[in-house]
């Protein structure tokens, strides 16, 4: 172990992974307070990302790893344990911070991890300490949150385990990480995004969807030709352990397994199925729901859920675990994984043709889907007064000729002066401070593309009034293409919400607040806005800090699609620490907070 980080003491983890360190100058993050570490259960890790080359469908290209392996560590932790990751950022030519999937950072608003809203880039060569406490039992993800790096594969699951209180019993666990996998890099898919019409690229669909970060692509599509060893040619290896072997999920008949299952997909809406299983639904988003059986489960990128299966099928076989895409016409083959009953081999093909899953475009299928989610009884109490009603118009349109995604004509582009840092140390004109539009022009037709696409770029901010119950209603409607409008899943950082209606067409203000459920409806951090349809979410802004509320399709957030609320910056005690600090505006006072 290094001593440069010379924390070993105090009540120690389960899962100490410490290796070399091997290229990272040092700057330490001031949040680790040692008295206080000493009384804590602390869960520590360090980590290195560095680029790899890695097949994760057998196909060679460069990832962003961690610890030398792809995809990143499965975290796990017991409720009330602080996750304590030193990340070293050995990344040669780029920045990284990384978002804790559904941690709420109570506390620790400057750990959410959004490099322009909560902290600084981690530069290249540097190290930050992420410290935060796992509150809440729950499935969760981890995630780079700069540029396209989730796409280049910096990812992985985060657990936190609470035994005392589950309310379901099960005999065995699996946990599935699902993601989508481009052969283009994440630095191409950004240049084409980036371009203005007519060179902008989108990223298109897949070539692999990944369960655990292993896929298998169709070696025989590779091109050939080419000058060997010259770059010419793409290495496809089948016999490559990182992608040689499906994923396995090992069970004996009648048994109960909890499936837990985090998608960490660029811009796939996954369906999910085991053949001839039921699968009983559990969990959603780190929060319990009531339980549902489902043949198959729609799972959009951000997500993640328990679920039960019972496997009271024949024993002499084994059977299919199904992924596909959804609401995009499919160019990615589905994954297939293995459900493989003990004692039969695991090489054993299952005798059937895998399950299809519903059809591409039946959105009626997902949005009932959506609508089987009650929260636990038990587990919380809607609001059922709010304060303030915010309405968010998704649009498609264009900047200086670049296409862009916009919130009520605004399209966020984020400030190099975090926002979080710049209201705790009152620094001025680091972001645009006009307030935000709540709503939109209500003769905006939704289901025409915008008159006028042209819209406005600008880094502003909501101030949410502190510890109000907020409405945000979120309206999808036409892209820039005619007869076109798109999945579009949104989340809220900081925050569970409740999902308290859900509709098609433009929404009403008068009417439609008549048809919410306040009754138990589900507590999400990630939902989906169906195409043509509306979606409102309620919460508390009782959350001290600056929170991102975005669409989870990861090129649509880089393309502007989201907003920035604040709550409560000026009740807070405790200062961003210094190493959140030292770009944009914020670099004089790291160097003055550095040499106190
Ligand atoms: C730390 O957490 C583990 C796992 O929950 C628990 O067994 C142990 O008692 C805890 N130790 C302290 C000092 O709280
Ligand atoms: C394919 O991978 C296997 C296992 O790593 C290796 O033995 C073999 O040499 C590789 N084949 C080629 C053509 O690189
Ligand atoms: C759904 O897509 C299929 C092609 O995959 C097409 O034949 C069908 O008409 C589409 N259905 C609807 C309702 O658009
Ligand atoms: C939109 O912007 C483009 C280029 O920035 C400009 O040429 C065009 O006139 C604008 N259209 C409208 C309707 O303002």
């Amino acid at each position: 172990m290094n001593s440069r980080f010379g924390h070993h003491g105090g009540t120690l983890s389960l899962l100490l992974t410490m290796t070399v360190i091997c290229c990272c100058r040092c700057m330490y993050c001031a949040a680790t307070n040692p008295v206080e570490s000493m009384r804590e259960n602390v869960t520590k890790l360090s980590w290195e990302v560095d680029y790899l080359l890695w097949s994760p469908d057998c196909v060679e290209k460069v990832v962003i790893g961690i610890n030398g392996a792809f995809p990143g560590p499965s975290i796990r932790g017991y409720v009330g344990n602080v996750l304590e990751v030193h990340l070293h950022n050995c990344l040669s030519t780029e920045s990284v911070s990384i978002h804790w999937n559904g941690i709420r950072q109570i506390g620790t608003p400057w750990g959410d991890g959004v490099a322009g809203v909560t902290q600084c880039e981690i530069g290249s060569g540097e190290t930050f300490i992420y410290r935060f406490k796992l509150d809440k039992a729950g499935t969760y993800s981890y995630y780079g949150f700069h540029g396209l790096q989730r796409s280049a594969g910096l990812y992985g699951m985060l657990i936190v385990e609470d035994e005392q209180k589950v309310p379901f019993e099960y005999d065995g666990e699996h946990s599935l990480l699902l993601s989508d996998w481009w052969h283009k890099s994440a630095y191409e898919q950004e240049v084409g995004l980036q371009a203005p019409l007519p060179q902008f690229r989108w990223v298109g669909e897949p070539q692999s969807l990944l369960i655990n970060g292993r896929g298998r692509y169709d070696c025989t599509l590779v091109p050939k030709g080419g000058q060997q060893n010259s770059g010419d040619v793409k290495v496809c290896n089948v016999s490559n352990p990182q992608c040689s072997n499906p994923v396995v999920l090992r069970v004996e008949r009648n048994k109960i397994y909890r499936l837990r299952i985090a998608s960490v997909a660029s811009i796939s809406s996954l369906n999910f199925a085991v053949e001839k299983h039921k699968l009983m639904v559990v969990e959603a988003d780190g929060n319990y729901v009531e339980p549902f059986e489902a043949d198959d489960l729609d799972i959009y990128p951000g997500q993640t859920y328990s679920i039960l299966l019972s496997t009271n099928q024949f024993a002499g076989r084994n059977y299919w675990v199904a992924l596909n895409v959804r609401g995009r016409l499919p160019q990615t083959s589905p994954h297939l994984g293995i459900l493989n009953y003990f004692p039969v081999p695991a090489t054993n093909k299952p005798p059937f043709p895998p399950p299809k899953g519903p059809l591409w475009n039946d959105t009626a299928y997902s949005t009932a889907q959506s609508q089987l989610y009650k929260s636990r009884e038990g587990y919380g109490k809607v609001p059922d007064k709010v304060q303030k009603q915010i309405i968010l118009l998704n649009t498609q349109n264009t900047v200086d000729g670049k296409i862009k995604w916009a919130i009520n004509i605004v399209s966020l582009a984020l400030p190099t002066t975090p926002y979080l840092q710049a209201l705790s140390y009152n620094i001025h004109d680091a972001y645009d401070c006009e307030s935000p539009p709540v709503t939109y022009d209500q003769s905006y037709d939704i289901f025409s593309p915008p008159k006028n696409a042209n819209v406005t770029l600008a880094s502003m901010l909501y101030k949410l009034p502190f510890r109000h119950t907020i409405d945000i209603v979120l309206q999808n409607a036409n892209t820039l293409t005619l007869r076109n409008s798109e999945i579009n899943p949104w989340h809220l950082h900081g925050h569970d919400f409740w999902v308290v209606g859900q509709g098609l067409g433009k929404f009403d203000p008068e009417k439609d607040p008549k048809s919410y459920n306040l009754k138990n409806p589900p507590l999400r951090h990630t939902v989906p806005l169906f195409p043509y349809a509306w979606t409102t979410l309620r919460f508390k802004a009782d959350n001290m800090g600056v929170w991102l509320l975005h669409s989870t399709v990861e090129p649509r957030f880089f393309m502007g699609m989201g907003i920035v609320l604040e709550e409560g910056t000026e009740w807070m005690l405790e200062e961003p620490p210094s190493c959140t600090m030292g770009c944009g505006l914020t670099k004089e006072l790291a160097n003055s907070l550095l040499k106190l």
